[in-house]
């Protein structure tokens, strides 16, 4: 009786500090702030397995890029381990439209937690044409996410060029229902700009950023190590530069920021939270630690305790309340 007093005392416990992670991303409301990034966890059913792995720590998963024809990708190597992060150059390896619509749809939905849509291409109209193959089916997710960082056909993201930008997210705005996410390129000249765009043109959340463009070099054989020659630097090594650019898209825009870039743990987490972000997205973390949304989770849930003990306050504060709550020196 009396263990099982104690058991439902846990149960309860846990039940309250997970109400305490519980926000809303725009019109979407999250169980969790944590949101799986694009390309780093595939299609979510080869995690259905994995030992201590919980979808109920998540709030959302963002899908693999989907491109309107299925996509080999670039030459290997593809993926290289760099100092505090790694360089992959994977080239949007995906399935294509057709395959996510006849062999993912029916298993995403058992999954428990809110599925993104993430869609990629070369060109804007290749962007435009694989939404528009997937606007019929867009009930079986819970937003979608326009990554306009993909390297345009003469190398540079599309995302780069505000004009192009507008265009792409205005026309898929008109597609969907659904909220609408930019994916922002990080590497720009004025990201403020552009996330000032895309709220324009019918954004409602914008996600900050994606990888940033880098190169590592064989020595013995003096050639670049990816068979790409190039590719995209994520982990924890771009860390403090995409928690610089949320905090400056926060305070230039009005609507929600998923951060991404270099989140490995609680503590990262309420860094980008501070920031101005209303969630936060795992990725390359995922690479090397299975259980790391569970070990944010918790951490979390930790330090919204600790915080509310040297406060002073009787009850932790909700995640949510500390959403922007950065104080600039000076
Ligand atoms: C192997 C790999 C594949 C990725 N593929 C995509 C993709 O298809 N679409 C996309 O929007 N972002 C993609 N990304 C970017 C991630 O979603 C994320 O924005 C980036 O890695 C920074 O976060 P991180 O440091 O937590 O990994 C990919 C990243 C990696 C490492």
């Amino acid at each position: 009786m009396k263990s099982d007093k104690k058991a439902s005392g846990k149960a309860g416990q846990r039940a309250q500090a997970k109400e305490l992670l519980r926000l809303n991303l725009g019109k979407l409301s999250l169980k969790s702030p944590i949101v799986i990034a694009s390309g780093t966890f595939g299609y979510g059913d080869e995690y259905l397995h994995v030992r201590g792995f919980s979808f109920d720590d998540i709030g959302a998963i963002a899908l693999k890029g989907v491109t309107i024809r299925p996509r080999a990708g670039n030459p290997a190597p593809r993926i290289v381990e760099t100092t505090g992060g790694m360089l992959n150059s994977i080239g949007l390896s995906n399935i294509g439209v057709n395959a996510l619509i006849e062999e993912k749809l029916p298993m995403l939905q058992d999954l428990g937690t809110h599925i993104i849509l993430n869609v990629g291409g070369d060109r804007p109209e290749d962007l435009i044409d694989a939404a528009k193959a997937l606007s019929y089916y867009q009930n079986y997710f819970s937003a979608i996410e326009v990554n306009v960082s993909c390297p345009n056909l003469d190398g540079t993201p599309i995302g780069q060029n505000t004009g192009t930008t507008a265009r792409v997210v205005t026309s898929i705005r008109k597609l969907y229902r659904i909220p609408l996410i930019v994916k922002l390129v990080p590497n720009i000249a004025s990201i403020v700009e552009v996330a000032g765009v895309c709220e324009r043109a019918g954004a409602d959340i914008l996600t900050i950023a994606n990888t940033f463009p880098g190169m590592a070099i064989d020595v013995f054989k003096r050639r670049p190590i990816l068979g790409n020659n190039t590719g995209g630097l994520s982990g924890p090594a771009i860390k403090p530069l995409a928690l610089l650019l949320v905090h400056r898209v926060y305070r230039a825009v009005s609507i929600p920021i998923i951060a991404s870039g270099g989140i490995t743990c609680a503590r990262d987490a309420m860094e980008f939270i501070i920031a101005g972000a209303s969630a936060i997205s795992i990725g390359t973390a995922l690479f090397y630690d299975a259980n790391v949304c569970k070990r944010i989770t918790e951490g979390l849930v930790d330090f919204l305790n600790e915080d509310a003990k040297m406060n002073g306050l009787e009850q932790p504060r909700p995640l949510k309340d500390y959403v922007g709550t950065l104080v600039l020196n000076g």
